[in-house]
């Protein structure tokens, strides 16, 4: 019997086209000999609609509009458990941040990615830190704000990332993905408004000091004995690797492998399984690093659990460079949800 896969796209955050874009890619390498596919697209306001139409109506958006193709009640796919598995093509809230992750599993079905606390801690950049720091995870020094405190005193805050971090310093949201809200501070004004803008999207913002770094990312793969892809490098258009930079700029390259040599290689790949492992990742995660262009020390920046999935997306690329080809990587996946249960 075939297994019953319900690919989901779209979702309730900011990475919706995101997400869209790396569904179709997963929609069209999936084994349609090995899987029966039901797509269930998630509109923005959250409605869910199991869409039968053209996979290329998808990218775009389109989808939504193709009222022939689109069934209402998408989500009693999961709740009258008419699929096997779920693969939450979706980025950020409410589909990497373990909200997703829970209500898979209070219907009992296998989803791809790791589980919930994983998937809520690894969304949480401050979280991340938290945990990861007692772990002797080499990180960039920060200073967390919140809403409330920073409402209250505002100059508390920009004394305290000025003394500790100094200039130039990143301000994050502490749940943002796509670096939407992320900004980089080169003076006062710029982190005041800096903060401001992230603040808009949570009532948590990490700062953190400005490395001179490249940007290192190594897949990991695998629930009780994760492996590590080759690493690879991206070599942003702009100043950083900013949500522009990541989808609208095409002279932003990714180096597959990174140029690094064995050693360094070796030391980044060990170092990404280790993390997955801390974290308690299973099925997939990559895990992005800073590496510091002058002494070389490596810094983690932060794990994505559910990575962009395009076909020109590192997650899949660096499998590809490491043997593992788009088609068997999804099946790979599959195949750990089910295991994982
Ligand atoms: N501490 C830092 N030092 C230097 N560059 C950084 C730092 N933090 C983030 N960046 C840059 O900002 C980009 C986005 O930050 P990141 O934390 O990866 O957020 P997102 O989850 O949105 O991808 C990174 O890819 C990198 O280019
Ligand atoms: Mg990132």
């Amino acid at each position: 019997m075939k297994k019953k896969i319900a690919i989901l796209f779209g979702g309730q955050s900011t990475e919706h086209e995101v997400s869209r874009v790396s569904a179709t890619s997963v929609l069209k390498n999936i084994d349609n000999d090995k899987y029966v596919v039901y797509p269930i697209g998630i509109t923005k306001d959250g409605q869910w609609f199991q869409y039968k139409g053209n996979v290329d109506n998808i990218g775009s958006g389109k989808w939504e509009s193709d009222s022939e193709n689109k069934i209402e009640g998408g989500i009693n796919l999961l709740l009258n458990k008419e699929v096997d598995v779920v693969f939450p093509v979706l980025h950020g809230m409410y589909g990497e941040d373990g909200t997703m992750q829970g209500f898979c599993k209070l219907m009992n079905l296998p989803c791809v990615g790791p589980s919930v606390m994983s998937s809520a801690v690894c969304m949480d950049k401050v979280y991340t830190k938290y945990l990861l720091e007692h772990e002797g995870i080499k990180q960039a020094d920060y200073v967390v704000v919140n809403a409330f405190d920073y409402s209250k005193d505002t100059k508390q805050f920009t004394d305290a990332i000025e003394s500790k971090l100094g200039y130039p310093c990143f301000v994050k949201p502490a749940n943002s993905g796509s670096s939407v809200g992320i900004t980089k501070a080169h003076n006062l004004s710029e982190l005041k408004n800096g903060l401001e803008e992230a603040l808009k999207h949570d009532r948590k913002v990490l700062v953190e000091v400005g490395l001179n770094a490249r940007e290192i990312e190594v897949a990991v793969l695998g629930n009780d004995d994760p492996k590590a892809s080759i690493a690879g490098e991206i070599i942003p258009a702009k100043e950083f690797y900013d949500y522009e930079a990541k989808y609208q700029n095409a002279s932003s390259k990714l180096l597959i492998p990174a140029a690094l040599n064995d050693e360094e290689m070796k030391h980044i790949r060990e170092q990404a399984v280790k993390i997955y492992k801390k974290l308690d990742c299973a099925g997939m995660a990559r895990v992005d690093f800073l590496v510091d262009k002058e002494t070389g020390e490596v810094y983690l920046n932060e794990v994505n659990t559910l990575p962009g999935f395009t076909s020109i997306s590192m997650y899949p690329k660096m499998w590809e460079a490491s043997g593992l080809p788009y088609n068997e990587l999804i099946n790979e996946l599959i195949e750990l949800a089910i295991e994982r249960g």
